[in-house]
């Protein structure tokens, strides 16, 4: 029987500092993260626990539309919103103008797949770790539009075969290959640039879908060699939720018409004509959460301050640090393809149901996720589990976080807790 990992062992193993010698200052985050210290959260693949400045940022504003009205207070934070665009763009290496806001990472993949209006004769590349309500989208198009949508070739760790999607991309067909860059079902990373490469090479749009990596992993889209790229507030950049933004490149963006133009992005001229804003901005829609839109401002720069290097480090060792200790557990099994590399951890605990091993965690005050194959066919179901466990830590989990979920499951795992 393997050794059973106690809370000391993992408290002991936990670096204060990284490998590389990069360092999170965890307990400065606990402080000025108000739920790290009522529960032990491993749910930032869900949504991540906001900082104390991100809520103060949105409540402050909610009071500012209470007294002055939605409009007129908007128009005075009219700044402070431009500068949300500015971090944005810092934070992934795009220039201001190609940053458009959404409100959720799927309007955005939705806006900008409707934009491209991929029609008969085209074809659409999809990783297997694409997102359900992507998916569906893409689904749709092909039943309804006779798009011929394709998986991505795979590797025997289910990451994109890069020299695979070579092979089918030269035939010359047009392209759209669209991308999870981190799924929502397995601590996997795809090899983002290396498909940029290739797309470019070939003449196709690549689309990626960073939503559970920016925050979490370095995202730099000129490096990734992606045309969109589109991201969520909520998850590992710890913004509130009814957030998201979406990349366009200048280049694409000159091109490609909104299918929808909308009052903010658009200027109705006659009575049958319009004219689009020079920017990403032409794919936004005029209505928005003003509040939570300076919120994501305020997590921008609470992540760039912290430094995406230095947070990636810290992340993906406290991913390994997990899995390593669950793999050592009797009746558990780590779900994440072999050389999973990011803080997003999948486990299956033998003979009980994820869901039900949720709720025995919960009642410990470790909060997680059950992911089930219907939020991931083209992975969970092909690989042929009904459904995960996902933990998903970050810089605010300490090792005794860490240490709660081990025995937690190591309790479940071995009965004691029921
Ligand atoms: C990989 C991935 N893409 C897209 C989404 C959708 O994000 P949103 O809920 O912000 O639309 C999720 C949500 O979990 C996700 O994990």
């Amino acid at each position: 029987m393997n050794p059973l990992p106690t809370a000391d062992a993992v408290t002991a193993s936990a670096p204060a500092h990284t490998a590389d010698g990069s360092s999170i200052d965890v307990v400065a985050e606990r402080e000025r993260t108000t739920g790290s210290t009522l529960a032990s959260h491993f749910n930032a693949a869900g949504a991540a626990l906001p900082s104390r400045g991100v809520v103060a940022t949105v409540v402050e504003h909610l009071r500012l539309e209470e007294a002055k009205g939605g409009y007129e207070a908007a128009a005075e934070r009219r700044g402070d919103v431009d500068a949300v665009y500015a971090s944005a763009a810092g934070l992934v290496g795009a220039s201001t103008n190609e940053i458009a806001l959404f409100d959720s990472a799927s309007t955005g993949l939705r806006v900008m797949l409707d934009a491209l209006r991929p029609s008969r004769g085209q074809r659409i590349v999809a990783s297997s770790s694409t997102y359900v309500s992507h998916a569906l989208h893409l689904m749709s198009l092909a039943r309804e539009q006779g798009i011929d949508l394709v998986i991505a070739p795979y590797d025997d760790r289910r990451r994109v075969d890069v020299a695979a999607l070579e092979t089918l991309l030269s035939d010359g067909v047009p392209s759209i290959v669209t991308v999870a860059h981190v799924p929502t079902s397995s601590g996997l990373v795809e090899p983002a640039a290396q498909i940029g490469e290739v797309v470019q090479r070939y003449g196709g749009t690549y689309i990626l879908d960073a939503t559970q990596s920016v925050g979490h992993l370095s995202v730099d889209v000129g490096e990734i060699g992606c045309d969109v790229m589109v991201t969520t507030g909520r998850k590992f950049l710890r913004a509130p939720r009814g957030t998201g933004f979406a990349y366009v490149s200048e280049a694409l963006c000159q091109r490609l018409l909104p299918a929808a133009p909308d009052v903010r992005g658009a200027r109705w001229t006659s009575s049958t004509a319009w004219d689009l804003d020079a920017s990403a901005r032409r794919y936004e829609t005029w209505e928005g959460a003003v509040a939570a839109r300076l919120g994501l401002g305020t997590a921008l720069d609470e992540a760039a301050e912290r430094g995406i290097p230095e947070t990636q480090a810290w992340l993906v060792d406290a991913g390994t640090r997990l899995r390593a200790a669950l793999a050592d557990l009797d009746g558990v099994t780590v779900a994440d393809p072999e050389g999973a590399r990011s803080a997003i951890v999948t486990f299956v605990i033998e003979g009980l149901a994820s869901a039900d091993a949720v709720v025995e965690l919960a009642r410990r005050g470790v909060r997680v996720v059950s992911v089930p194959a219907t939020h991931g066919q083209w992975d969970l179901g092909d690989r042929g589990v009904p459904s995960v466990v996902r933990a998903s830590p970050h810089i605010y989990n300490d090792a005794a976080d860490l240490a709660a979920l081990v025995d937690g499951v190591e309790a479940i795992a071995t009965g004691r807790s029921r």
